[in-house]
């Protein structure tokens, strides 16, 4: 099964309509759309991209599907905005996810790095609901992704020292295969 599919599957069981969720980089708004679908209009989804393309691309395919009411997008740093959500959600937010690397399609010149991502893993820790589920993918293929895995890999073994349940999923039919992390308190 794919990564994505995977971890869309993670968010059917753990949202639910009313409920707050996150994606930290929206693209072109999969992660998004599966978000708003589960938690309705009663609940709210935060899309943050630092790209304009992907905060379009989000808006579009949202708006396609007749559920942007409930998603409000932020154009700019994930920690920053993530930081900025604190004052307001810690751990009020059921399900986050973050799918590292660049948005497809694009020039790859904008992409995640190790700095902006582990500032802003630590703020999703304290935005994350009790029951809730941080989901977190790393492409390891192109340049850069197999560092910055490096370092969630290190942020997620930190974390389940302190007690927190990590599991990982790794397909194995590719050669350098992208990994899902699972986190929860
Ligand atoms: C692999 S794509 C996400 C794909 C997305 N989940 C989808 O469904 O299409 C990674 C995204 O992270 C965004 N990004 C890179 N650095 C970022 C940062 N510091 N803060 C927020 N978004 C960032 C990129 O612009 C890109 O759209």
């Amino acid at each position: 099964m794919h990564l994505t599919e995977l971890a869309h599957q993670y968010l059917e069981a753990h949202l639910h309509i009313g409920d707050l969720a996150i994606d930290a980089t929206a693209g072109n708004g999969h992660d998004t759309l599966k978000m708003a679908e589960l938690v309705g209009n009663t609940g709210k989804v935060f899309g943050i991209d630092i790209q304009t393309a992907a905060i379009e691309a989000t808006l579009t395919r949202l708006t396609d599907a007749n559920q942007s009411e409930q998603c409000q997008l932020i154009e700019g740093d994930h920690a920053d905005a993530l930081a900025a959500l604190c004052e307001h959600h810690k751990s009020n937010i059921t399900a986050m996810t973050f799918n590292l690397g660049y948005l497809p399609g694009s020039d790859k010149s904008v992409q995640t790095k190790p700095v902006a991502t582990l500032r802003a893993l630590n703020f999703a820790q304290q935005l994350l609901h009790p029951k809730g589920v941080l989901l977190v993918t790393a492409y390891r293929g192109h340049e850069g992704g197999l560092e910055e895995s490096k370092h969630v890999e290190a942020w997620m073994l930190a974390r389940k020292v302190e007690g927190a349940k990590i599991e990982t999923h790794e397909p194995t039919a590719n050669r350098i295969p992208p990994i899902l992390w699972v986190y929860r308190t």
